[in-house]
């Protein structure tokens, strides 16, 4: 079967290298890509917004299956063009994408269906914000509704802070993304990510991980997209998971199938572990990044043959997806300066004697310049490696990074901390 697989980060390449084991794959196309997927697939000019092209490229190359990594296209609505000309789509249509596309989408969605969530109020314009914050009171965590890059969320420690916020929302400082804002209560607990695969009818289960979004060690500094996660997060109990499962993730899948806008694809649901038990804090619409690459890490069954039963809505006939009792993690290498102005252009050397310590390195902002890797974005690679606990993943993936010639990159040295600290307090 030839796959086309959309995305340039490192998720995308932990993807293609998960589908390029399956024996179902023929050939394997990635638009845009990048070099670390290029060693798994044919790199092809294709631009996923631009909906009738990808369209005529996968008629004239007899692609089948067509995988969504990124969210933005998925909230333009490209699944469901593709869909529409009858291929099959890993991934939602622009209605259920809102689930990730606005969060008042889905605050409302939980209100109307019982489904543990913050406490919170939407509104459109200024005076309205203003109102609501009285209902609230400090800390109190204000969110652009719509796609930020991760960046829409402020938490207010004080009054001032809370109402700087809301000037710069409807000054337009969050874009679009930011004319209509919730407001919702502070929750405290850890954090945890889990995720389910759903065909709109089946669900299943598909791990937990944990991320780092601060920038700096001790969590610390600015959010990023993610500077590292592991899997599995073992916070998240069997006993937790079922929760999740039963009070979170199926009545969304049922409440989207009865509103007849079924989702299909990854649901990453983003968790409080409060003590009164795991509230959301947001959906997204796809894997995560760099969550995916130690849920690939770790998963044993075909990749392909998985999405594939999704995206036909055969997936209640498939066996439950296995994963490896082993730990995965992953160290992000990002460039000097991330995330605020990436430091472009730097050469990066040493990959193979990194991989050979038995390291996976996954690309994500990398680019080949007259012959040599050099990094063309915020995070560049992300180092991957697997063991028998998360302690001995931490100890391959570090030394493999260390083994990466890079001058201008950094990352954080303390990757996985919680769950050291859990296995050794
Ligand atoms: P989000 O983009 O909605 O995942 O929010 C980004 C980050 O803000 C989350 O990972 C949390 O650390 C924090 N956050 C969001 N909502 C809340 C909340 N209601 N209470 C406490 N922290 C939150
Ligand atoms: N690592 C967080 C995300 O992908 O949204």
């Amino acid at each position: 079967m030839n796959v086309l697989l959309i995305g340039s980060g490192a998720r995308e390449h932990a993807l293609a290298w998960k589908l390029a084991q399956s024996p179902m794959l023929g050939r394997l196309f990635a638009a845009p890509g990048n070099p670390g997927i290029a060693q798994h697939a044919e790199l092809v000019d294709v631009n996923p917004a631009d909906h009738r092209g990808t369209v005529d490229f996968c008629l004239k190359h007899s692609v089948e299956l067509i995988v969504i990594g990124p969210e933005a296209p998925l909230v333009d609505g490209l699944a469901d063009n593709l869909r529409t000309m009858g291929f099959c789509v890993f991934g939602p249509n622009r209605i259920p994408a809102q689930l990730e596309g606005s969060k008042g989408f889905t605050k409302d969605l939980c209100r109307r269906h019982g489904i543990p969530t913050a406490r919170y109020v939407r509104a459109g314009d200024l005076l309205a914000a203003e109102a609501a914050l009285e209902d609230f009171g400090l800390p109190v965590v204000i969110k652009a509704d719509g796609l930020a890059a991760g960046k829409g969320v402020i938490i207010a420690e004080t009054a001032e802070e809370a109402q700087a916020a809301l000037d710069t929302m409807f000054d337009g400082g969050f874009g679009a993304a930011g004319a209509s804002v919730v407001i919702e209560q502070f929750l405290t607990g850890e954090e945890a990510s889990f995720f389910a695969i759903t065909d709109g009818a089946a669900v299943v289960p598909f791990g937990s991980a944990q991320d780092h979004k601060r920038v700096g060690d001790g969590d610390t500094g600015p959010n990023t997209g993610g500077m590292g996660a592991y899997s599995p997060a073992s916070i998240l109990t069997p006993e937790l998971e079922e929760r999740v499962m039963a009070e979170i993730v199926r009545p969304t899948v049922r409440a989207l199938a009865e509103a007849g806008t079924p989702y299909s694809g990854v649901l990453y649901a983003g968790l409080m572990l409060t003590p009164d038990g795991p509230s959301l804090i947001e959906y997204n619409a796809r894997f995560g990044d760099p969550e995916c690459q130690v849920l690939m890490m770790r998963l044993e069954s075909d990749l392909l043959e998985l999405m594939y039963a999704t995206a036909r809505g055969e997936l209640a006939e498939l066996a439950t997806p296995r994963f490896s009792n082993d730990a995965a993690l992953t160290v992000v290498v990002a460039a000097k300066g991330y995330p605020a102005t990436p430091q472009k252009g730097g050469g990066i050397d040493g990959l193979d004697e990194a991989a050979a310590l038995g390291a996976t390195i996954f690309h994500a902002g990398t680019a080949r310049s007259k012959g040599t890797l050099v990094a063309s974005g915020g995070r560049v690679l992300s180092v991957a490696a697997r063991g028998g606990t998360v302690l001995d993943a931490r100890r391959t993936a570090y030394a493999a990074v260390d083994a990466i010639d890079f001058p201008d990159g950094f990352c954080r040295r303390d990757i996985g901390w919680r769950e050291v600290e859990r296995l050794a307090p």
